[in-house]
């Protein structure tokens, strides 16, 4: 998730890139670029680092002109560096390219544009655009860019300024957003408002598949194939603050809305076109080595953990493989043993954890393969693995872990099919109805995001605002989403809350049932189903108060429940990425009644990188 800005008009454009940029750092911070054309010349300037790196090289070698690019970069293909850094150019340096997303075919785009004489400067996904442009452009820089995208699948927001173009800046986008703005013989292109929310209000809204060329006098929209497109210019009377978090009071309901798109990002470019196989390559792991591991032990602290549970999980029932999973802070400490033929999977969204980090080292040093599930790219974590599985789901700004959890079980499913196919433990057809089950995730969780009435009360309701405690159950797949919920609820709302196996119900946690204690069932249809309805008959019984995560379509649990979030039908093993969403939702609204600080809870901090 990167941000963009570009501008036209008769200002000063790196002024208004960079004060653009520094209002989309939150989308990504590990390098920045702009670049601008003036007296037709092309020049640009890029910085690793946050953006006031940029700013200050900008001081030392000022850069002026009426039209140009910006991007903030959030990698996902290529370590954060210099050079793979946005904006990337053609092989005659004359046309620019800022791009955010993911382009799902760059490795075919690439090979093939090298072989008709292109030599690419950084690994990114972007640089393929750039030569595509140039290999179509015939002086029209609008259509040399709709032929360029019909070439590409995968997301895209891109802004595209060429030198010999000088009164045209052109926006498209497919999957990622990006906004034009329209002000007095001027024109904008952002990833998001507030980047200009400072220049103007008027703001069309890009939609899939759409190209815009901007001029200072106007502007026309064409889908790629050249089919003009009429869009109605929106007025945006959003104020600073909220604009930044896209109209969300906080960062951590804006991440939750947005895990539709971050499980598309996850699997995007991870499963092949039409044959539906799954290619995980920077994992670095070959058909062999695959083949060859006896063991893998997954390492990772707090929710990352139990996104590795789920890991362990699925790895297990799908590929047969023996996986232990550990803290990582108890396997630095333990003198664990690493037979050979062990691959470890490390999991953490900032990559920095600090005792992740050690566990991985100790398993390297005892010759263990690491390939990790990360979010952060470049980060500690990915860079002292052999290889990993980048999460693509953008900054985490929100100290509570949400979409970075639910992308790691998706990750991690991705992962287990791809195992249990290469081992030859899954047919292709297996294969193929696994992956439309994770395709369908979206969906499901954008049902939840849309039928939140009953959590929105729950969380206004005293038997569970002002409960001191709270426990949270559920069973094999469900375990996992039990001690995640709990942990939610733990720490953005300092209710105390604890997760347990409901098998374990009757070994000690049910002495703490009473008529107080909330108690968060999660009965979704699957195998442990009837076995989690008794255990909700014996809290009845001892009555505390049943609040049920179900099945919709579920009415006999009904019954059973004092309240129920329901969550549409899905395959087992994969419901822990669906029921994630409403026991995060749940815990948001609890703490935010509550009064907390739900971005910031108290004592803690977003990446622990000391012990
Ligand atoms: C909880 C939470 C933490 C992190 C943990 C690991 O909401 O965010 O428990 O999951 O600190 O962090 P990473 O994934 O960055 O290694």
């Amino acid at each position: 998730m990167c941000g963009i800005v570009g501008y036209i008009g008769s200002k000063n454009a790196v002024e208004v890139i960079l004060a653009g940029l520094h209002r989309l750092e939150y989308r990504g911070y590990d390098s920045a670029g702009v670049a601008v054309v003036r007296d037709g010349n092309l020049e640009w300037v890029k910085s690793l680092g946050k953006l006031t790196a940029l700013d200050k090289k900008l001081e030392e070698k000022p850069l002026n002109g009426p039209l140009g690019i910006g991007h903030t970069r959030w990698a996902t293909h290529g370590v954060p560096s210099e050079t793979n850094s946005h904006p990337h150019f053609d092989m005659q340096m004359e046309i620019a390219v800022v791009h955010n997303g993911i382009i799902e075919n760059y490795q075919e785009l690439r090979e093939q544009l090298q072989k008709e004489g292109v030599t690419f400067r950084s690994q990114t996904d972007t640089e393929t655009i750039a030569h595509l442009v140039r290999k179509y452009y015939k002086g029209d820089l609008f259509r040399a860019v709709q032929r360029a995208l019909q070439d590409v699948t995968g997301a895209y927001a891109i802004g595209v300024v060429c030198k010999h173009n000088p009164d045209v800046l052109v926006a498209a986008r497919h999957g990622s957003p990006l906004i034009v703005g329209l002000g007095d013989q001027e024109g904008f292109i952002a990833s998001d408002v507030p980047a200009i929310m400072k220049y103007t209000r008027k703001v069309l809204y890009l939609d899939n598949g759409q190209v815009c060329e901007i001029r200072r006098d106007g502007y026309r929209v064409e889908d790629i194939q050249g089919k003009p497109v009429t869009l109605t210019l929106q007025h945006v009377d959003w104020d600073d603050a909220a604009a930044e978090k896209e109209g969300y009071p906080h960062f951590m309901l804006k991440e939750i809305n947005q895990q539709p798109d971050v499980i598309r990002n996850t699997l995007r470019g991870r499963v092949e076109e039409g044959s539906d196989q799954v290619i995980l390559r920077d994992m670095n792991i070959s058909e062999e080595e695959l083949k060859a591991f006896e063991k893998i032990v997954i390492v990772a602290c707090g929710t990352a953990w139990h996104a590795g549970m789920v890991g362990k999980y699925l790895i297990e029932k799908f590929a047969r493989t023996p996986v232990e999973l550990d803290l990582a802070s108890e396997y630095r400490y333990r003198d664990p043993i690493v037979p050979k033929n062990t691959l470890m999977i490390p999991v953490s969204q900032s990559g920095e954890t600090a005792d992740t980090l050690e566990a991985i080292r100790i398993a390297k040093k005892r010759g263990a393969k690491v390939a990790s599930i990360v979010n952060v790219v470049g980060s500690s974590v990915a860079r002292e693995s052999h290889g990993v599985i980048y999460q693509q789901a953008g900054p985490e700004i929100g100290v509570a872990s949400t979409k970075a959890y639910t992308s790691q079980c998706t990750a991690f499913a991705l992962f287990a099919i791809w195992l249990a196919e290469t081992r030859g433990l899954m047919s292709k057809s297996q294969a193929k109805e696994l992956i439309a089950y994770l395709r369908e995730i979206p969906e499901k969780i954008q049902w939840v995001l849309d039928n939140q009435e009953d959590i929105v009360r729950c969380a206004k309701d005293p038997k569970y605002l002002e409960a001191e405690s709270a426990l949270y159950l559920g069973r094999s797949f469900n375990f996992p989403s039990a001690l995640e919920g709990a942990l939610k609820l733990k720490e953005i709302s300092y209710i105390h809350a604890e997760g347990y196996a409901a098998g374990e119900m009757k070994h000690g946690p049910i002495a703490l049932v009473t008529d107080k204690l909330p108690v968060v069932c999660i009965a979704v249809q699957g195998d442990t189903y009837d076995k989690m309805v008794s255990n909700i008959q014996e809290i009845r019984a001892r009555k505390g108060i049943v609040l049920t995560v179900a099945t919709l379509g579920d009415e006999d649990i009904r019954a059973h429940s004092h309240d129920i979030f329901y969550v549409p039908p899905c395959y087992e093993p994969f419901s822990p990425i669906v029921v994630a969403v409403p026991l995060q939702l749940f815990a948001y609204y609890v703490a935010a009644n509550r009064g907390c600080d739900v971005d910031q809870p108290r004592n803690l901090a977003k990446s622990v990188t000391v012990e």
